[in-house]
């Protein structure tokens, strides 16, 4: 009965040359299935709760007859301007680019990484806090900055100002184009569009510190994984190299990379930890995957000096322990 006197009002909006705009709410009596068989297109409008407990409203294309939808959910917002839908869709298409060696403007890291980083990659650094993954990312913007290019920081736990020190403190250096977004409380959505808005801008390398803000910001992590995945066909597209900083928090046994099963994501994966050596609490990296290539074996210590930037000292070959985090010389 309700379908067809649904049907009935459809045919005659149609045959008047209407648009017609039903909407229901989706009940067990008002099955999708009605709905669907008489409608070219259909939403389906939902709340849907993130793992912190916040909710956010999201729009989810089921069917769209005629032109090539890009099917799927989408996070939205209700403004005082109207609504504002923020699509995660693929944007670019991928383009022609030499993907030539780059420098990091450290010979130690170069060396360590096998010869530098390949444009239009993805470099991981991963490891507990204040190992210096931030320090090691404003290194590989630096030498990019200094060479004229546009780099892009999006920074989630410390401000710009902190950034802007850092630089400032660190490595002496004042910024030309680097650009430093700092990003409040947005959904995955807006994020992704953000990015995507940026990328016009024709930026060389692109960091986001930490990746696990990004995790947090998604509803699962499976959310987090598949807007990994869309960034980096995106970035890859355009030949923008990307730099990911992840922060390991649980405790780890091994100078093994652990966080969410993303190391795949990877073409370089940098790994810090802390260790002991003489009584002394020192930082130690060593690059654990160059996908394209060799790479250094080593593990050495990483100095961070005021003023001096990184200092990477030589491999560790006499010394055991690494794997435990205290480190002692081997005796003869
Ligand atoms: N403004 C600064 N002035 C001097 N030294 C600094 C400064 N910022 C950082 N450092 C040095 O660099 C080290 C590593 O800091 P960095 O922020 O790179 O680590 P991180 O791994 O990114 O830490 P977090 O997990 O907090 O993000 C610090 O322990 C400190 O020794
Ligand atoms: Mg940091």
């Amino acid at each position: 009965m309700y379908r067809r006197i649904l049907s009935s009002i459809i045919n005659f909006l149609n045959s008047i040359g209407a648009t017609t705009i039903i909407s229901a709410e989706m009940t067990e009596a008002v099955g999708r299935d009605i709905i669907s068989y008489l409608t070219s297109g259909e939403f389906v409008l939902r709340k849907i709760k993130r793992r912190d407990g916040k909710v956010f409203r999201t729009i989810e294309v089921l069917k769209y007859r005629g032109d090539d939808a890009y099917l799927g959910e989408h996070y939205f917002t209700i403004t005082p301007r109207g609504i504002v839908v923020y699509p995660i869709i693929p944007v670019f298409r991928p383009k022609k680019y030499e993907r030539e060696l780059f420098s990091t403007g450290n010979a130690e890291l170069d060396r360590m990484l096998g010869g530098g980083i390949l444009k239009g990659s993805k470099v991981y650094i991963a490891g507990k806090t204040g190992v210096g993954k931030t320090s090691l990312c404003l290194q590989i913007l630096k030498e990019n900055d200094e060479n004229g290019k546009l780099g892009i920081l999006y920074t989630f736990d410390e401000s710009k100002d902190v950034i802007l020190r850092k630089y400032k403190d660190v490595f002496d250096y004042e910024p030309r184009k680097l650009i430093v977004r700092e990003v409040g409380d947005v959904n995955l959505g807006e994020f992704y569009n953000m990015v995507i808005n940026d990328l016009k801008l024709n930026p060389e390398i692109v960091a986001v510190d930490p990746l696990n803000a990004l995790d947090e910001m998604a509803i699962s992590t499976a959310e987090f994984l598949s807007m990994l995945s869309l960034l980096k066909r995106q970035m890859e597209a355009l030949g923008v190299t990307f730099v990911g900083i992840y922060e390991i928090g649980q405790p780890v046994s091994e100078f093994h990379f652990t966080g969410a099963g993303m190391s795949r994501f990877a073409d370089y994966l940098i790994v810090g930890r802390h260790v002991e050596m003489d009584g002394e609490l020192l930082k130690a990296i060593a690059v654990v995957k160059n996908r394209f290539g060799d790479h250094e074996r080593t593990i050495r210590i990483l100095d961070i000096e005021k003023g001096k930037g990184l200092l990477i000292g030589e491999p560790l070959k006499e010394h055991s322990g690494l794997m435990s985090g205290i480190i002692q010389k081997i005796s003869q």
